[in-house]
């Protein structure tokens, strides 16, 4: 039922305060600012011998591990690296002591993920899996689950089951921040309590729909879309050109925003769209100036940041409500999901069932 919307892809991004405020009342207590302890992944035993992180996932399931890499490393101190599960399964992985799997899937079915999972239990490493679908092959084989409420995700083009993995990232990485001693239990409180008003501060992006099908409307006959930006930015903008390419067929690129010099930079003309991504307040300088270099090249320009910045002349600008820089993804996702789909309804494309692409990609 899509419930009085024209897509589901569209409902399924309007019920992400809902999925996001489901997920985290299944693992925090509200009432004590505090993780339950037997729903999480780790001990503080194992937390605190853990020495290497792997997340192996699929597509936009792997976009969401990348950031799960940067959030973990970056509030947990634990070297973490995201594999594409289609390269780990052939690759020459060296299975490290103390080093933990985790697999991300929506379906819990891709084969590509499913054969990654296998590959680590028969390596002997411990593996945890982020699900959506219960009693799924993934969350069956492997040895502790973390579900995502988002609830059964229809569209091809994933959405709410993403905001909901990246959630489940911050709520790891937090909790083995402070059963390692990197956060105290005030840190925590004050994490858990900004994460909390998450749900609220979407629907405020959600409310901004009809600027957004407008601002399609200007951009539809762009030739080429990039997306850039630093760090968890760059992440996003993975995600942001994936959505784009996958449901409006409109050719999209993601670019770490330091690396456009090394080459892309020579396709941007005024018929290519530059939507800069600038929420993480230690690179903010520099990608104002990669955003700089693209408009004196004439690129048209949409920014998106939570930040006090010196806009460009002739930029167009959407404010993401402030949160801490770890959360900000959360936030701008549901902006650039929403922006894939007022581009491809321009565009006349079937959006809930693009072409040559299957829900659940059960084989290789
Ligand atoms: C993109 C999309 C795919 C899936 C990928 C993995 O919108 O939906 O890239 O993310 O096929 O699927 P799951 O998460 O089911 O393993």
């Amino acid at each position: 039922q899509k419930k009085g919307f024209d897509h589901f892809m569209l409902k399924e991004i309007f019920e992400q305060p809902r999925a996001i405020a489901d997920t985290l009342r299944h693992y925090v207590d509200t009432d004590t600012l505090t993780l339950r302890r037997d729903r999480m992944p780790f001990t503080r035993k194992q937390a605190v011998l853990l020495r290497q992180l792997t997340i192996v996932a699929c597509g936009t399931a792997y976009h969401a591990g990348m950031m799960g890499k940067s959030l973990i490393q970056r509030l947990a101190r634990i070297p973490v690296q995201a594999e594409i599960a289609s390269e780990y399964r052939y690759s020459e992985t060296l299975a490290t002591e103390n080093e933990v799997v985790i697999a991300v899937s929506q379906s819990g079915e891709t084969a590509d993920t499913v054969a990654a999972v296998r590959k680590a239990k028969k390596n002997g490493q411990r593996v945890i899996s982020l699900c959506n679908v219960i009693g799924s092959t993934i969350a069956r084989e492997t040895d502790a689950v973390l579900y995502t409420l988002a609830g059964p995700e229809i569209a091809v083009a994933s959405t709410k089951a993403y905001s909901t993995q990246m959630l489940l990232f911050e709520l790891i990485a937090l909790d083995l921040a402070n059963l390692r001693g990197e956060l105290s239990d005030e840190e925590l409180r004050e994490h858990l309590a900004e994460l909390l008003r998450i749900p609220e501060k979407m629907e405020q992006i959600l409310a901004q729909k009809d600027m957004v099908k407008e601002f399609t409307r200007r951009m539809k006959d762009c030739e080429d879309v990039f997306f850039i930006g630093r760090l968890m930015d760059y992440y996003s903008s993975l995600e942001a050109a994936l959505k784009l390419k996958e449901i409006s067929y409109l050719h999209s690129e993601a670019y770490a925003a330091g690396e456009l010099k090394h080459g892309t930079i020579a396709m941007i003309d005024d018929t290519t769209l530059v939507v800069a991504i600038a929420t993480q307040e230690s690179v903010l300088e520099k990608t104002m100036s990669n955003v700089e270099e693209v408009r004196a090249r004439g690129a048209r320009l949409l920014l998106l940041s939570d930040h006090e910045i010196a806009v460009p002349a002739k930029a167009e600008v959407w404010a993401v409500p402030q949160t801490f820089d770890a959360f900000a993804p959360i936030l701008t996702i549901v902006y650039l999901q929403l922006f894939a789909y007022y581009m491809a309804l321009q565009r006349g494309c079937d959006i809930d069932k693009p072409r040559n692409l299957a829900k659940s990609v059960t084989v290789e």
